[in-house]
């Protein structure tokens, strides 16, 4: 993956825990690299080695890591680095949701060599959305909640996020129940 998700990550746990746990992290997780250059393509392999030791380090679950890498990614990340790209999602949650699907396609143009996720939506009403989550990678189901989660906070929607079918089961993708109060 892109850098910039190594670096969202280790942001988050600087401006969390402090540097001495991200080093920490970082030495429990056995990756060689020291820092992460934005523009630079890693292996996957990085990504979820950082994952596991901040789970073993924090003595949480990857589940909780991942939830929280999505939230800081939409809410710190992305929304202070690429803010006009997020408000160009849509003018409200469902929008944004709705015009999910080629969102990626825009950011392509920033990061040419990008492998992206991809999204569907069906069943629509006024307050609820099945979201369709399509990936190459694995067990990244949590990371989306954290990033529909950290939209709802962008939006200032509360949002509730379910996961009615799951990929490790036999399925070729993630589905979630989204809904929100209007
Ligand atoms: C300006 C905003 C955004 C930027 C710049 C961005 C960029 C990226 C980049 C660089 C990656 C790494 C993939 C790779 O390097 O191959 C990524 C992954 C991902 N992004 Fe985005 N993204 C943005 C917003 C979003 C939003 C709003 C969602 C969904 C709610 C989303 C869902 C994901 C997911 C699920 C992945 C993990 C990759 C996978 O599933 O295979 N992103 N994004």
């Amino acid at each position: 993956m892109y850098g910039i998700i190594n670096k969202s990550i280790e942001e988050q746990i600087i401006e969390n825990y402090g540097e001495n746990k991200w080093i920490e992290i970082k030495a429990n997780s056995g990756i060689s690299e020291d820092f992460f250059i934005s523009n630079d393509v890693y292996d996957d392999e990085v990504t979820y080695k950082l994952i596991k030791s901040i789970s073993n380090v924090l003595k949480i679950s990857t589940d909780l890591v991942l939830f929280n890498m999505g939230e800081w990614w939409i809410l710190n990340t992305t929304h202070k680095k690429y803010a006009g790209l997020i408000k160009s999602g849509g003018k409200n949650l469902k929008d944004f949701i709705i015009n999910l699907p080629d969102f990626h396609n825009h950011i392509m143009l920033m990061y040419p060599k990008i492998i992206a996720p991809e999204f569907k939506v069906t069943k629509m009403s006024e307050n609820e959305i099945l979201l369709h989550y399509y990936s190459k990678r694995s067990s990244l189901q949590e990371f989306v909640r954290g990033l529909l989660s950290g939209l709802g906070k962008i939006y200032q929607t509360p949002i509730y996020i379910e996961l009615v079918q799951s990929k490790n089961s036999s399925y070729d993708h993630d589905t979630f129940k989204v809904s929100w109060t209007i």
